[in-house]
């Protein structure tokens, strides 16, 4: 990764635009002037006073949002560090995440928010805090919601944890009103879950594993969606990972509840069938499921039921994973092979069109958890994202640049890879 800050001129060079606003993918130069996009307009004569990139016919999108990040400051930053975590965005072609507070502390007082902004200062990629929903996120006590906003929390989440007692589920969604900002529950029954650690069905029979059932997801969905529609409060539901899942939040759309939701690469790119492996880089929470899970998360993310890819990047060092299934931590990286999965298993599979998934992975997302709009415009910031959609590459080691290595995915043939991001007046080269 290569890091230039190009202040003055620059002109982006024979590229395409990709605009998810407009829905259209054009050819078009773009000139910036410290850091602001001057002209877009194809043919642009190149001058002394610039510096010229030539994109030779790749494509320009948006920087794209991750909704759902793990950066594991303050506590755990052998995992990761919000630094370290910017770097693997940046790897992935994303300028913009918001981080979950399962952190040590937790994210659960306006200090801790305001300690993640302090922290990310200076870096690239912006990082939007998630705060806590409960007080240590042991789902008992609400969390100062209203302080927590303005002090700059985005969204709330217990996430890693269910917020388990409906009553104060319904709370938080009626104090997330006053400040419009989206309840974000991880939902798992905890006593379906049980000791399950893979998901139950064919696969955790045959290897004798116990596991978590899919209505340990969905149940808890449903209350959520029950609570939100008589609450009239904004629910995201994060990583869904089940056929009925997606039924539901597709039905509640349908009356109107004002619900959005994300899906993340692993649990379109795999099924549970990886757990042969015995990889603990499969152990996820929620599980990979069955195939024809996997599949209704594709006719979700091509209906629109699903909102937004994320990727629920949860970095964990390597002795919480090489060692027995049954004790290794839950989580897999994300950030870096996100856009190749997305391509590979999305769009190159037939299933959406590139078009879409610069959506899922840019507007989206921003308006799910009510992010400045990133585009493609005169007089904007240029935030930006290039992308070479038809690359073949395999996804390796040297492509990581997290703190931790846990993922499936090394080893992958991958066909679309981010090439550059220009954003903060910097340009980003990822490859040589
Ligand atoms: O697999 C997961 N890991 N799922 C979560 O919800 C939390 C995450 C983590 O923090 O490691």
């Amino acid at each position: 990764m290569q890091i230039d800050k190009m202040n003055g001129k620059v002109l982006l060079a024979n590229g395409k635009i990709a605009d998810p606003v407009g829905e259209i993918i054009y050819d078009s130069d773009i000139l910036i002037e410290n850091g602001i996009i001057v002209r877009i307009e194809k043919g642009i004569t190149p001058k002394d006073d610039m510096e010229t990139i030539n994109l030779n016919g790749q494509t320009i999108s948006p920087g794209f949002v991750d909704l759902h990040v793990h950066f594991r400051e303050p506590g755990f930053e052998d995992k990761e560090t919000i630094e370290s975590g910017c770097r693997a965005a940046l790897a992935g072609g994303f300028t913009k995440v918001c981080c979950m507070p399962n952190t040590d502390p937790p994210i659960d007082t306006q200090e801790s928010v305001r300690f993640i902004y302090r922290k990310a200062e200076g870096q690239i990629v912006d990082v939007f805090p998630i705060a806590a929903i409960t007080k240590n996120r042991k789902g008992e006590e609400l969390t100062e919601m209203v302080e927590l906003s303005s002090a700059g929390a985005v969204g709330f989440s217990d996430d890693g944890n269910p917020v388990v007692n409906a009553q104060i589920m319904r709370f938080a969604l009626e104090y997330s009103k006053i400040v419009n900002k989206p309840i974000i529950n991880h939902a798992e029954d905890p006593a379906l879950k049980a000791d399950g650690y893979m998901n139950e069905g064919v696969v955790s029979t045959h290897l004798g594993i116990p596991g978590n059932p899919s209505i340990a997801e969905e149940i808890m969905i449903y209350r959520d969606l029950t609570l939100a529609r008589f609450t009239n409060s904004r629910l995201h539901i994060p990583h869904v990972s089940t056929k009925a899942s997606v039924a539901l939040i597709r039905q509640a759309k349908a009356n109107g509840v004002r619900v959005t939701a994300e899906a993340t690469p692993h649990h379109f790119s795999l099924n549970d069938e990886y757990m042969r492996s015995f990889d603990a880089n499969g152990k996820v929470s929620p599980p990979l499921r069955s195939e024809a899970d996997r599949l209704s998360l594709i006719e979700g993310i091509q209906d629109g039921t699903i909102d937004a890819i994320a990727t629920d990047h949860a970095p964990h060092q390597y002795d919480t994973k090489e060692t027995s299934l049954d004790i290794a931590s839950y989580g897999m990286i994300g950030l870096e092979s996100a856009f190749g999965l997305s391509m590979t298993n999305l769009v190159h599979a037939g299933h959406i069109s590139f078009i879409d998934l610069i959506k899922l992975l840019t507007i989206r997302p921003a308006r799910a958890m009510n992010l400045p709009l990133p585009g493609i415009k005169v007089g904007e910031e240029a935030n930006l994202t290039i992308v070479d959609p038809d690359e073949w590459w395999v996804f390796s080691r040297k492509d990581i640049y997290s703190r931790s290595q846990n993922t499936p995915f090394i080893g992958r043939e991958l066909t679309g890879r981010v090439k550059s991001v220009f954003a903060k007046s910097s340009y980003i080269r990822l490859q040589d």
